[in-house]
Parts: C-alpha cells; structure tokens; sequence
C-alpha cells in the first residue's frame, strides 16, 4: 500500500471517481473547504445518520430526537459565548494576500523541528543495532537542542494564547522567522481575532433587518428547546436529546478534504442530568461513545481518547475521541461535561425559567449537561479511509475495493444476468424487483462478469447475485461476497433471507 499522503490521494480521487464526494461548484474551480456529496456519497452518509439515530435514540427510550431550525435568535450566540469568544487568530501576509491562522504558522514551525528529531532518530535506529529510542532522545545532543526549542516555543505561544495577547504571537512568528509559504517575506500584518460565524441579514428591507447567524453547532437548537421536549414528552432526568443537522463554520484555512468544512454536519446529543452526577455521565458516554465507532467494524487500535487539560470556560471534564486519519490522529467526536452553563446563560439572557422539577427529590435545578458531539463528515472520511485497499491477488493483478461495513454500504446487493441472452437479463430483472422494496440494488449487464464484480468491490457492494445458465435450469443462482471473493450457490426462494442472514452477520465488532 502506498505511503499515507499517496494513499490519502487516492481516497479523495477515489471518493470523486466513483460519486462518493464532489469538490462543490467544480465548473467555476470549486468554493473553498465545501463539498457536495455525490449518489454513493448521499447513501453512505443516509446510512450513517439512520445507524447513529438508530442506536442514540431508538434503542435508548430515554433519549428523543428533534429537528431544530439552523436560523435561530441572535441572542443565542450571545449567551453562548459564540458571539464574543467563537475566535481564531489569523494574520495576513501583506505580499502575497495570503490569510493564514497564526495559531497554526506556530504549530506547523513546531511540527517542522519534530519532523528533524524523527529524521535523526530513524537514522539513528539504521545505525545502532538494539537501537534505544527513548534513551536516544535523552541523550543526544542534537535531539535534546531541538527539544528544548520545541518546549521555548510552545511555552511562549500558550502564555500568548491563554491572555489572549495577539501581539505577543505576532513577536513569536517574527522571531521565529516565518514566512509566507507563498511570497517567501516575512511582512506580516498584526494577528486579529476573527470569528467563524457565517452572518446573514433576516427581513427584507435594510431598515429592520437583524443580523442572524448560521449556526456554528446543532448544540443551541437542544437547549433553547429543553423545556418544551421535557414538557411535551414528560421526560424525567436523566434524558438526551439528539440532533443531526448542518453547522457553519467560517475556518480560516480549510485542509484535509472533508475533514474541515465551512459547511458541514454534526450528530449531537445532549444528556440532561442532576447536578453532581455529570462526571459519572460523562464516563459513560465516554465509553458508550467508543464502543459505536468500533462497531463499525473498524479496528480499535484507530482509536484513541485525547482527555482536555485546558477545559474551556464552561466544562469540567471533555475528551475527544480521536481517529488514525491518512494525516495522523485527528478529532472525530467531542464529548463535554457542560455543567449547567448553557442552561443558565440561557435563562439569564432571556429572562425565562430554565429548570426542571424533579419529582424524586421534590426540588427544581437547572440540569447539568454531558455532550456527544461527531461529525457526520468525519465519520464517513474514517470509514472511507479504512474501507480503501488494494489487495494484491494470486494473478499478479490489483483489486480496488472498498470493504465498507455492509449494512453502512451504499448498495446492498448489485444483480447480475451472466450475459445479455437467453433470458437472463429478465430473470436478473424480476430478482431485482423482489429485493429492491428491502435494499438498495444496482442492476448491471455491460462487460464482462469480472469487470463488472470489480465495479461494485470499487464501491463497497458486499454481495453480487449472478443470473447464469445453471439458474435457468433449477432456479439456483450464486452470491459472491466481496470480501473473501467466496461464491455460494443458492435457491432463488432463498435469496432475500440470505442477504438479511448476511448482513447481519456483518456486524460484528472487529
Ligand atoms: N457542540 C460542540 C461542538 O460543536 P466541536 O468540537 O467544535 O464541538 C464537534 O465540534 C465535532 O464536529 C468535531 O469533533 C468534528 O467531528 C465536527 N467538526 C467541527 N468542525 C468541523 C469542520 N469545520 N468540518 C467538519 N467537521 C467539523
């Protein structure tokens, strides 16, 4: 397999080639950091959602879903914070008018000098025979010279982050000597805060219009809306409410496909509970939220907890869940111990009680909140990328195939009639309207029986019927399974329940 920049390049070209992921407005060169999801990429992102909702909110009976508006009352962002805090510092290049994010200028110098210590350390181990890594990078005094700067710039740049003083960072970019990948000068201008809300005028006239903004999480819509779904539902804490939706972000540099959007989707959910027991709750869902990404038939050495130091103003505890993306490991899911922040800010601003009277305990509280917070593009893009191989076979040819999960691919079963005569295409036909009211088919009778197997392995179809001569004579036909390339042969009654049979099977955690 190809190393992970080259593999990642292929799964983007992949993902375009098949009609998983479209750069957005391609005929006018694209919009930046936006993608459109193509006829596969529509299905497998479906299948995502329904298999999230499915184990969110119909297997928890304590847990609802709603659907809320992504318009909502500018206030919100003020008592969120968003308004005021929602920032990345950037600064521009005045040479080129290039726009970078001065956060990340610093961090890539970092990764730079991490990148040399590699280097010497993998010359090193070539060198040294029982080669001690952790005892070189002790010891040697190259090594040691480029960690110490690391630790000089990272303490420096946090002190600058955490009072917030944009000119400090801008000094720590000037004498660290960076230049703009694009013009080669170091003319910079001063860093500024910018926020990433996208912002919009409601109402039609300029006089009395409203300044509204295009949510940046799906996260407000459930609470603002927490006393109206606890009252029409009678729910009693604990209870969640769940939320798959579309968030905007304005990110300042947009990187790595679709793992940075300006547009993009969140599944959310927000678990209410007594205050004093958020930690507990916090735990679960921690593991909760593990054991769904490893369901997913991906394996769990992908995965690691990424456990917040620095909490952010308003939670006590907050973890991320991060995947082994082609670029590293990278956030998938966030999960927050909110505490009563939201719910309180909410009732300050606008006025309205924001609490829950618990019967139990014969008292009204505003309900602490544990967060689960992924985002749908990320997960797929994981999926995607641990779904690509190419497997070398015994004829020397290579197999392009995407083992998705089969209840998570994008078609189910592809029907295929051996050759376009004798009666086989009907035959394919009339399976494949029994089977299309259950799953999603493709139907396919150009080429070659090997090509055409290769077609649904290059876009995840885990199991392909064949209509050939044998099923004319005894109503038998063969099912391959993309995975092993296996191929048994069945009675024609039998089809439907096998496929369910299989697909069931498919779920099995790896
Ligand atoms: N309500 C909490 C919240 O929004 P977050 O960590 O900012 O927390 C949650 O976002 C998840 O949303 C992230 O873990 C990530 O999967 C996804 N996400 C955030 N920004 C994104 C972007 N620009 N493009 C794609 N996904 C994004």
């Amino acid at each position: 397999m190809a190393n992970n920049d080259e593999l990642f390049k292929k799964i983007v070209a992949h993902a375009k080639e098949y009609g998983f992921i479209f750069p957005s407005s391609e005929i006018y060169d694209g919009l930046s950091a936006v993608y459109d999801y193509g006829q596969l990429g529509v299905e497998l992102k479906n299948n995502i959602k329904q298999y999230w909702w499915k184990s969110m909110v119909q297997l928890h009976e304590n847990i609802v879903g709603i659907d809320s508006a992504i318009f909502m009352h500018p206030t919100i962002w003020k008592a969120s914070g968003h308004v005021d805090a929602f920032n990345d510092p950037l600064i521009d290049n005045k040479d080129s008018k290039k726009r970078y994010r001065a956060d990340v200028l610093i961090e890539d110098y970092i990764q730079k000098i991490e990148d040399k210590i590699g280097k010497e350390v993998e010359k090193a181990s070539k060198r040294f025979e029982n080669f001690d890594e952790a005892m070189y990078r002790q010891t040697n005094a190259r090594v040691l010279e480029y960690q110490a700067k690391i630790d000089e710039v990272r303490s420096r740049f946090v002190q600058a982050m955490n009072d917030n003083n944009l000119p400090a960072i801008k000094t720590l970019i000037e004498d660290l000597g960076i230049v703009c990948p694009v013009s080669g000068t170091r003319n910079w201008t001063d860093v500024r805060q910018f926020n990433l809300m996208f912002s919009t005028q409601m109402g039609s006239t300029a006089e009395g219009t409203d300044t509204i903004y295009l949510r940046p999480e799906t996260a407000q819509g459930i609470f603002v809306n927490f006393l109206n779904v606890q009252k029409s539902g009678r729910m009693k804490i604990p209870f969640g409410i769940a939320q798959i939706g579309k968030a905007f972000r304005n990110e300042i540099i947009a990187r790595q496909f679709i793992f940075r959007m300006r547009e993009f989707e969140q599944m959310e959910m927000q678990f209410f509970v007594r205050p004093g027991e958020e930690l507990k709750w916090f735990e679960y869902w921690k593991a909760e939220r593990m054991k769904w990404h490893q369901s997913l038939g991906i394996s769990a050495q992908k995965y690691r907890y990424h456990d917040h130091e620095k909490l952010a103003h308003y939670a006590n505890a907050a973890t991320d869940i991060e995947y082994d993306f082609p670029f590293g490991f990278k956030e998938l899911e966030g999960i927050h111990s909110r505490t009563d922040f939201d719910l309180t800010a909410h009732q300050n601003y606008s006025g309205r009680k924001m609490q829950y009277y618990d019967p139990e305990q014969g008292e009204s509280y505003v309900p602490y909140v544990v967060e689960t917070s992924v985002g749908l593009d990320r997960t797929l893009l994981a999926i995607i990328s641990d779904a690509y191989q190419e497997e070398k076979l015994e004829d020397g040819s290579i197999r392009v195939v995407m083992n998705l999960p089969a209840f998570l691919a994008p078609y189910k079963v592809a029907v295929l009639p051996l050759v376009k005569k004798d009666g086989m295409p009907e035959k394919a036909r009339q399976i494949l309207s029994d089977l299309q009211e259950d799953y999603n088919c493709q139907y396919d009778e150009k080429d070659a029986i090997g090509r055409r197997y290769r077609r649904q392995d290059a876009i995840g179809t885990p199991y392909c019927i064949t209509v050939d001569n044998q099923t004319m004579e005894d109503n038998t036909v063969t099912i391959r399974i993309r995975t092993t390339m296996q191929q048994e042969r069945i009675s024609l009654d039998n089809v439907s329940k096998r496929i369910a049979e299989l697909l069931k099977e498919s779920r099995i955690v790896k």
